[in-house]
């Protein structure tokens, strides 16, 4: 499926085929900034700026060279691409060899093109660190990652998007939880309970589930409202024990067969949980745009 929206990070669970179902709970009112932050990709972000829903935004994560990352984008996109550029050439002249290095490297200076490049790179796009926070996924084999002309033209696209309305920031969720004030929107999308609880260390930071519930009620008690993606099933799998009720309504979507799935040649389904702050349901112009403006494979059900 083409998208046009840019989407310069290349980043499992990247939530752009949801983009369109989250930002329907904008509705109509006008809000002054949309804050993301369990950013990643930043994918709710883009498709917010690319269809102007916020003056401003405010993209936020854990992870500091991801933040070095789009803070680049924001202000010097070129010097990232032309990173990016010389990092992927070479690594052609030495192929998977190089790739270590540089994965070496990462894990000493935490550079941000670096950590673009490993993105790109690495197995299903997805970002591995060890428990003392070392990068440790290792590289894709069967495919090259993205063109260097195609990464400049997907970062200077999401840099005129964002370039003087955004500010990325390095920080723990709760800490902007706290900050947030009248006129902010955000977009949650934590780490998965089984990922980050377990023992698949998936991201740089874990998430509890006490943390999260402590934080809605936090924006609840703020009336500051919010869409967050928490649990959800793929085939008879599920992931994540729902959130308490009284926290948010909870909306269930179903995303279509995953990629992985499909390739393992089975029909599984993926149902992703979408929790929506009763702030927005209480509001008469905070009503979800109605369906028919979306991609056709995000139906919604209860
Ligand atoms: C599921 S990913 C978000 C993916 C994103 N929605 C996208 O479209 O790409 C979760 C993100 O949360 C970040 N993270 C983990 N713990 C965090 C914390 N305590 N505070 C802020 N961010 C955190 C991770 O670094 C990771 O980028």
């Amino acid at each position: 499926m083409r998208y046009s929206v840019p989407h310069p990070i290349p980043y499992q669970g990247s939530k752009r085929r949801l983009a369109n179902a989250v930002l329907s709970h904008v509705g109509r009112h006008k809000y002054k900034r949309l804050i993301e932050p369990f950013a990643g990709s930043a994918a709710i972000t883009l498709a917010a700026a690319s269809s102007n829903l916020f003056p401003s935004f405010l993209i936020g994560d854990a992870l500091d060279p991801l933040i070095a990352l789009w803070q680049d984008i924001i202000q010097s996109p070129d010097e990232i691409a032309d990173q990016y550029e010389a990092l992927w050439n070479r690594e052609r002249r030495n192929p998977i060899a190089e790739y270590y290095l540089i994965r070496s490297e990462f894990n000493i200076d935490r550079n941000p093109a670096k950590l673009l490049y490993l993105l790109a790179r690495c197995v299903k796009n997805s970002v591995r660190f060890n428990p003392s926070g070392q990068f440790n996924q290792s590289p894709d084999k069967r495919r090259t990652g993205t063109q260097p002309t195609t990464m400049r033209a997907e970062l200077n696209a999401a840099h005129r998007l964002l370039h003087g309305r955004s500010q990325a920031v390095t920080s723990d969720f709760m800490s902007l939880f706290e900050q947030a004030r009248p006129g902010d929107f955000f977009y949650l999308d934590p780490p998965y309970q089984g990922t980050s609880e377990g023992r698949d260390q998936r991201y740089f930071e874990s998430v509890s589930r006490k943390r999260i519930v402590e934080g809605l009620a936090l924006l609840n008690e703020k009336g500051i409202p919010f869409v967050l993606s928490y649990d959800g099933s793929c085939g008879n799998m599920y992931y994540g024990e729902p959130l308490p009720a009284d926290l948010a309504d909870r909306v269930l979507l179903d995303v279509g067969r995953s990629s992985q799935a499909t390739l393992n040649g089975n029909d599984h389904v993926t149902i992703e949980s979408l929790y929506i702050s009763r702030c927005l349901k209480y509001a008469g112009s905070h009503a979800p745009l109605p369906l028919a403006h979306f991609s056709p494979q995000t139906s919604m059900f209860a």
